[in-house]
């Protein structure tokens, strides 16, 4: 969930990130991008079933269970009742595009997404042959403030087909200002709750650090090659009248629903 999360972020950030401006053709590239990103917004709070998009704000799990066995490890827990709001909040701070060399930049952030929910697992957790017995019973509440994106990339032409695009040299950094835990296990006392959740803020925003080196290579191997592949059918003109066409088969469903 929280993996799919980044992705949705990540493409946010990369599809803000593409204000192609290019004098040569009928349609303006970086009007079509801000509508695609306008309408884009205004959809999450509904979804578009026709592009197998859910509603993302907020996005919603009901029960998901699992079981997990490896080794001595034994654990078995079901995720419920799962919100994360604020994803269509994002606002972009800046962004940049360069006609001679190709290159963007873009700076997006998300000033507060919250995310609540419950789980619960049970078993044994195995650590360097140590057997720990689990037993938890969570509510999420969490938050995570100013999450921040600032990255560039240049376009190619691409490998596949020569009138086509592909990104090049991306290069994402990302901020958190702040991650506040308030979980409650009903199986812990106050103090230990309160103990958890202070090692899970300090934990997160560490994590978030030691994780940066790791960023771009994920997004290369992971993420770019999916995209690039959708860009190598396009030119300029043709990725530009895409955004503008799903902007507007997104404004046209006319979502009026408040996230
Ligand atoms: C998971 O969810 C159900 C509710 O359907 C609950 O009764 C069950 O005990 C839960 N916990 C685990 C650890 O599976
Ligand atoms: C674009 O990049 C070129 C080469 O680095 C630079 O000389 C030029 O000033 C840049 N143009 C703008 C508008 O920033």
């Amino acid at each position: 969930m929280i993996a799919k999360c980044v992705l949705l972020a990540l493409l946010v950030a990369f599809a803000s990130a593409s204000p192609i401006t290019q004098d040569n053709g009928l349609v303006n590239y970086r009007e079509a991008l801000d509508m695609f990103l306008d309408a884009w917004k205004k959809m999450l709070p509904c979804g578009f079933a026709a592009d197998n998009i859910p509603v993302l704000a907020p996005l919603t799990l009901d029960f998901y269970d699992f079981s997990y066995v490896n080794g001595d490890t034994n654990l078995v827990g079901n995720v419920s009742n799962i919100r994360i709001s604020g994803l269509n909040n994002f606002q972009v701070l800046s962004g940049s595009y360069n006609q001679s060399t190709l290159s963007a930049t873009f700076d997006v952030m998300f000033p507060a997404l919250q995310i609540l929910g419950s789980y619960e697992v049970e078993g044994v957790l195995s650590i360097g042959g140590l057997p720990l017995p689990i037993r938890q019973s969570v509510l999420i509440n969490k938050k995570i403030t100013d999450w921040r994106f600032v990255g560039e990339y240049t376009f190619g032409q691409s490998l596949t087909n020569s009138n086509g695009l592909r990104i090049k040299d991306f290069n994402l950094q990302y901020f958190v200002a702040g991650v506040e835990a308030d979980n409650w296990d009903q199986y812990m006392d106050v103090a230990a709750n309160n103990y958890l959740n202070s090692f899970i803020n300090s934990f997160s925003l560490l994590f978030t650090e030691e994780i940066q080196p790791y960023v771009n290579p994920m997004f290369a191997k992971y993420v770019l090659p999916s995209i690039n592949s959708l860009l190598s059918n396009l030119d300029m003109t043709e990725l530009s009248n895409y955004f503008a066409m799903q902007a507007e088969l997104w404004n046209n469903a006319a979502c009026n629903v408040k996230a």
